[in-house]
C-alpha cells in the first residue's frame, strides 16, 4: 500500500478522504465527535492559514483509498511537533491499514523535521483503560501523554442562570468591559487577542507535552476569519477589555451544517485572572450564541481533565461529560 499527500485539486480524492473521515468518526458509535463539512475541510487544505502547515494524506491499495490521515504542525513555533491522526472506516479495521497509515504519517512528518508527534481520538468513559486505540497506539511507540474530557451543554440556556452567573462575577470584573463580536475580530483588538491565542497552549495543561507559545499573527487571524465567513462557518468571539486591549476571549465556532456549535479556545491572561472573567467572556459568547442562532442545541467542548477552573465554569453552566481522549506523543530521536 501507498501512503501519499492527497492532490489538492482532485475533487473525487478529497471527497473520499473526506468520507473516511466522517465515517470513521461517526459511524462507529461517537456521536460527540466534531466533522468537519467536506467544503471547510477542502478550503482548510486549499487556502492555508498563514505559518501553519495543514495536510491529509491518503493510503491507496491500488486506486482505493482506504484510509485518510490528517497532518497538522506550526511552521512558526514548536517545530519539533506535528499531530497526525489516522482514521480507517469501521469495516476495514483490524486488516493492518491504520498501522501503515499511522508509519507513513510519522515519516512524512519526520521528513519535516519533526520529532515529537502526538496524536488523540474520543473513546466511550467506560473504556478508559481498554479502548483498542491504546493497543493500537501502544504497538507504534506512542505512550499517553494527557488525558482530555469532551463535554457537552444542552440549550437553549435559561437567560435566568445566565444572568445569576454574570452578577455573581460583577463584583470582581470591575473596570472590564465585556464585549462579543459575529464573524468578525476588530483591529484594534488583534494584537492582543493574538497574544491569548498564543497562550493557550502554555497555559493550559497539556499533560506530557511542553509547548513553546504559538506564533499567530493578526494577518493569519484576518485570513481565517475571511476563510470561515466564505465557507458558512459563524464564529463568536467575546473579549473581556481593558485599556484598549483583549485580556480575555472565548471563541465558539457554528458549523455550516448541523445544529451544533464547537468552542474554541477560552483563556484569561495570567495577570488577569481572579476577577472571574472566564465565566463572563463564556456567559456573553453563548448570550450571543443564543441570539443569533436559536436553532443551534448543543456545544460541544474539550479540555484536560485537570483543567479545574474551566471544568468549573463549564459545570455551573450545565455541560456534562460524555467522553475521553486519550493524547499520545512519540518522541523520536532527532
Ligand atoms: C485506530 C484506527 C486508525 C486503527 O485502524 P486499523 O486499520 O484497525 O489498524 P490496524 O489494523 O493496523 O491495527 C489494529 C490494532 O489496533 C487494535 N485494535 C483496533 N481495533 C480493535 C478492536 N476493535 N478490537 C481489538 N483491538 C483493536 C489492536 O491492537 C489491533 O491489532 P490486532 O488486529 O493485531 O489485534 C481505527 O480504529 C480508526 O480509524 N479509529 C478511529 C480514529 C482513531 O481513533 N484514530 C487513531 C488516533 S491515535
Amino acid at each position: 500500500m501507498l501512503v501519499r499527500p492527497l492532490r489538492l485539486d482532485d475533487e473525487a480524492e478529497l471527497r473520499r478522504a473526506h468520507q473516511i473521515g466522517y465515517r470513521g468518526d461517526m459511524e462507529d458509535g461517537r456521536p460527540w465527535n466534531n466533522v468537519w463539512t467536506f467544503e471547510e475541510m477542502a478550503v482548510a487544505l486549499r487556502q492555508q492559514t498563514p505559518g501553519q502547515r495543514h495536510e491529509m494524506l491518503g493510503i491507496f491499495d491500488g486506486d482505493r483509498m482506504v484510509g485518510a490521515g490528517v497532518v497538522w504542525c506550526s511552521l512558526e513555533d514548536n517545530l519539533d511537533k506535528a499531530m497526525v491522526i489516522p482514521v480507517v472506516e469501521p469495516e476495514l479495521r483490524r486488516r493492518g491499514i491504520g498501522g501503515e497509515l499511522l508509519e507513513g504519517l510519522v515519516e512524512y512528518v519526520r521528513g519535516l523535521g519533526r520529532t515529537e508527534i502526538m496524536s488523540g481520538t474520543s473513546v466511550a468513559f467506560e473504556e478508559r483503560d481498554t479502548a483498542p486505540v491504546l493497543r493500537f497506539a501502544k504497538a507504534h511507540g506512542f505512550t499517553p501523554a494527557n488525558t482530555e474530557v469532551v463535554r457537552m451543554l444542552s440549550l437553549p440556556l435559561p437567560e435566568a442562570l445566565l444572568d445569576e452567573i454574570d452578577a455573581e462575577g460583577a463584583a470582581y470584573a470591575e473596570g472590564y468591559e465585556v464585549r462579543s463580536y459575529v464573524g468578525e475580530v476588530p483591529e484594534e483588538l488583534l494584537a492582543s487577542y493574538c497574544h491569548l491565542l498564543n497562550q493557550l497552549v502554555v497555559d493550559s495543561p497539556t499533560g506530557e507535552m511542553d509547548f513553546e507559545p504559538e506564533q499567530v499573527t493578526p494577518d493569519a487571524v484576518r485570513h481565517d476569519v475571511e476563510r470561515d465567513r466564505a465557507v458558512g462557518r459563524m464564529v463568536f468571539r467575546s473579549f473581556a477589555v481593558r485599556d484598549g486591549e483583549a485580556v480575555a476571549h472565548s471563541d465558539l465556532v457554528v458549523r455550516p451544517a448541523g445544529h451544533r456549535a464547537s468552542q474554541w479556545g477560552t483563556l484569561v491572561r495570567a495577570d488577569h485572572r481572579g476577577h472571574r472573567l472566564g465565566a463572563a467572556v463564556k456567559v456573553a459568547n453563548l448570550r450571543a450564541l443564543q441570539k443569533h442562532r436559536p436553532e443551534v442545541t448543543e456545544v460541544v467542548t474539550q479540555n484536560s481533565e485537570v483543567n479545574a477552573q474551566m471544568i468549573g465554569i463549564n459545570e455551573r453552566l450545565g455541560f456534562r461529560a460524555v467522553a475521553l481522549v486519550p493524547e499520545f506523543l512519540r518522541r523520536d530521536a532527532g
